[in-house]
Order: C-alpha cells, then sequence, then structure tokens
C-alpha cells in the first residue's frame, strides 16, 4: 500500500505512520468494529464522493445496532471525511471510516471500552481489477454459507463478519477463480464477499431481496434507480444456484468493485450473447460518479481544494 500523509483519528490528523494503535485494543481481539468503504472519483469539477450521505448514515446504523456511541454526528463525520480526502490531495480513492472497541479493557462484554473512530483514504483501483469491467470476472459458488441474520446483524458492517467473506474469497481464489458467489442457509444466491450480485435473464434484471441476507449495498440501490430509468423489468427476488448458471448475464456491484462482470460460474459460461444490460448500467455508474450525468449530481459531495 502506497502511504500517504494523514489519517482522522478520534478528531484529529495524524501523520500516516503515527497511525497506530494497540495489541490489546478490544475490537482486534472479538472482531467488534464497525466499518465502511467509500469512493472518491476526479469529475470535471474536481474530487467528489459518491453518496457519502447514504454510507455515513449506514455507519451510524451499524454504530446504532452494536450500541456504539461514536461521538460525533453524521455532519461531523461527512465533514471529517472531505477533509481528509482534502488533506491527502489525492484525487481518486477509497474512504474507509472505521469504528472500534478501544484499548482499556478485555473480555466479551465490549460496553466498558471506549469507542475510537478513524478515517483513513488510500489510492485503489478497482477491486477485482480493471479487466473485471471489461472481461469479467470467474466466480466460484462457495461451500461458506453466507452468515445468517439470526446470528449476526447482516445490516450492520462489522469487521466480524468479513471473516465469512475471507474464508470464501480464499477457497475461490485455492480453486483458481477471482470471486466466489455465497449462498445463504437456504440455499439461495446471497452475494459475493463484498459486493451485491445481479442476474439478467430473459432481458428481466433481478437480484436477491434483503431477507436473503446480504448487505444492502448502496450501489445496489444506485442499479436499482439506474432499472427504473431505463424502465427494466426488475424483481428482487431469491434465485438458486441453478439460476445462476442460466443466466444471460450476472453482474457484481459494490463500492469496491464498481460493477463487475461474471463470465463464469463453477465452469459455466455466462453472457453468450455478451452483456448489453450490464453494459448499459456500467456507463450509467461510471457517468455517475465521474459527474457526467447532470440527473445523478445529487449523489456527488464536492471536495473542494
Ligand atoms: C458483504 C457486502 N455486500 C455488498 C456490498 C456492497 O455494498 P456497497 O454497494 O454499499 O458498497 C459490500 C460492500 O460494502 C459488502 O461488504
Amino acid at each position: 500500500m502506497k502511504s500517504l500523509s494523514a489519517i482522522w483519528m478520534d478528531g484529529r490528523f495524524v501523520p500516516w505512520d503515527e497511525a497506530k494503535i494497540h495489541v490489546l485494543t478490544h475490537g482486534l481481539h472479538y472482531g467488534y468494529a464497525i466499518f465502511e468503504g467509500i469512493r472518491c472519483y476526479s469529475t470535471d469539477a474536481g474530487p467528489a464522493i459518491f453518496r457519502l450521505d447514504e454510507h455515513i448514515e449506514r455507519f451510524l446504523n451499524s454504530a446504532k445496532i452494536y450500541r456504539m456511541d461514536l461521538g460525533h454526528s453524521a455532519k461531523d463525520l461527512s465533514k471529517a471525511c472531505v477533509e481528509v480526502v482534502r488533506r491527502n490531495k489525492v484525487t481518486e480513492c477509497y474512504i474507509r471510516p472505521i469504528a472500534y472497541s478501544g484499548y482499556g479493557e478485555m473480555g466479551l462484554n465490549p460496553l466498558t471500552s471506549k469507542i475510537n473512530v478513524a478515517i483513513a483514504v488510500w489510492e485503489w483501483g478497482p477491486y477485482l481489477g480493471r479487466e473485471a469491467q471489461t472481461e469479467g470476472v470467474r466466480a466460484m459458488v462457495s461451500s461458506w454459507a453466507r452468515i445468517n441474520a439470526r446470528a449476526m446483524p447482516i445490516q450492520a458492517k462489522c469487521s466480524a463478519n468479513y471473516a465469512n467473506s475471507a474464508l470464501a474469497k480464499i477457497e475461490a481464489l485455492d480453486a483458481g477463480y477471482d470471486e466466489a458467489i455465497m449462498l445463504n442457509h437456504d440455499g439461495m444466491v446471497a452475494e459475493g464477499p463484498g459486493e451485491n450480485i445481479f442476474r439478467v435473464k430473459d432481458g428481466i434484471l433481478s437480484t436477491p431481496p434483503a431477507s436473503s441476507g446480504i448487505l444492502r449495498g448502496i450501489t445496489r440501490d444506485t442499479v436499482i434507480e439506474f432499472a427504473h430509468e431505463l424502465g427494466l423489468t426488475f424483481y428482487r427476488n431469491d434465485a438458486t444456484k441453478e439460476e445462476l448458471y442460466t443466466s444471460d448475464e450476472l453482474f457484481f456491484s459494490g463500492t469496491a468493485v464498481g460493477i463487475a462482470k461474471i463470465r463464469e460460474v463453477d465452469g459455466r459460461k455466462i453472457g453468450y450473447d455478451g452483456f448489453p444490460i450490464t453494459d448499459k448500467i456500467q456507463k450509467m455508474y461510471s457517468d455517475a460518479v465521474h459527474g457526467r450525468s447532470k440527473k445523478h449530481a445529487k449523489w456527488l459531495t464536492p471536495v473542494r481544494p
């Protein structure tokens, strides 16, 4: 990772190399941390953060679910995100707000620990590579089930959830694939380790519903809005593994990955006739994040120098 200059920690800016925490930090031991993943893109009017308000709202909801008092308002956190980008003088970056139970007490009750909040940015290209956008990735249905909402609150972006994601990811990589697709405990398609999934069959776009045990992605919401604007028939419905195999098009959506085509699932080729609907959505997404779409300018928060 290329280091930048400053990281926001509990309300003040700390030089990059000094942004350290104690090894006995509570959240490190028990996974009691919540985070967000946000992106800042270059536009003709300078860098701009995509759907910042929605990400901060989800961050605060994650904190609420885990009974973390962040001690910072939505407005303060949004301002801090903008300021971190500005201070680091980057035009495009990934923004990572994180809150965690801090150093002081050990044991499973997190409520005795102070909550620390930090915001870091770094330069990060599309998570699955630029080729994922053009050529597409090869995905494998994981043997690991997505964590069940009765065990962990799925709508909270809790660090602990990502141990489940990491197991699926390394299994897929070991098997020679680029990414995993996780099924829920009922055997229905849920999501990728860090992405939502969309399917096109006979011109109909669909994605698993929130009740399938997914994170309600902000990119997913963006794609749904595009689907309405394009006049596509769109459903939130469950899909089986076989329905993935027989899809005309499949794609992942997420802040880190953007819109990434899936060209193969478990050795079954997808996209025999190309990815015409995915291409349209990808273009709309790219136009929106780079400020080329007036209609979607409401989603951009400018980072003025
Ligand atoms: C498990 C999981 N699903 C889906 C997503 C996509 O969400 P978003 O589009 O808000 O980045 C993410 C990324 O945050 C994720 O971690």
